[in-house]
């Protein structure tokens, strides 16, 4: 079965986005897009490199352009860049084609999935607790009001988490069709 809307997974860095998106590509047949991977292929650098030869406004405006193309998918599920909710823009660009599920993690969690990879410039000389704590809550307001649905991956494997969000997406993609006769 092809779903009709498409799936934002959003959330801080290291909550588990791209594992769910790649589960729900592979079990149930969503077309699978990272916006980070996609972000680099088109501009021919890593996301550090972006960062440093460009600056991160250059950065949030090439995910908004990412995001605004993508209005016309369907069976799709993204794996959004942990910046994505932070514009509104993005936020009403994700609603227009799909749902979109927070995937919320403790802060420790966070870290231990975050710890040994260098890809992610905001981290890079600030892997602890407390950072990550701290930024968490700056963008936690964010997160909430962009999220149809919220779902706490901790401790959960990610086939757990991606069915629960698939059953959910089939429930919207029906829709309201109740006989009242
Ligand atoms: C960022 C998250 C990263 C990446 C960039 C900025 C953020 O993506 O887009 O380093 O602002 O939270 P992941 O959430 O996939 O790590």
């Amino acid at each position: 079965m092809q779903a009709k809307k498409n799936i934002f997974l959003i959330g801080f860095m290291g909550a588990g986005k791209s594992t769910v998106a790649r589960y729900l590509h592979s079990h149930h047949g969503m077309e699978w897009l990272e916006m980070d991977k996609e972000i680099e292929k088109r501009e021919g650098m890593t996301i550090s490199e972006i960062f440093r030869r460009k600056g991160e406004e250059y950065f949030r405006e090439l995910e908004t352009r990412l995001l605004l193309s993508l209005e016309n998918r369907s069976n799709t599920v993204v794996s959004c860049g942990g910046g994505v909710p932070l514009r509104s823009c993005n936020v009403e660009a994700m609603k227009k084609s799909g749902i979109v599920v927070y995937l919320a993690a403790r802060p420790e969690t966070i870290l231990e999935r975050v710890k040994d990879s260098h890809d992610r410039p905001l981290l890079e000389g600030h892997k602890d607790v407390a950072y990550i704590e701290g930024l968490l809550e700056k963008r936690l307001g964010k997160y909430d009001a962009a999220a149809d649905v919220q779902i706490a991956t901790d401790g959960r494997r990610a086939a757990e988490i991606g069915e629960e969000i698939y059953a959910l997406l089939l429930s919207k993609d029906k829709g309201c069709k109740e006989n009242v006769m």
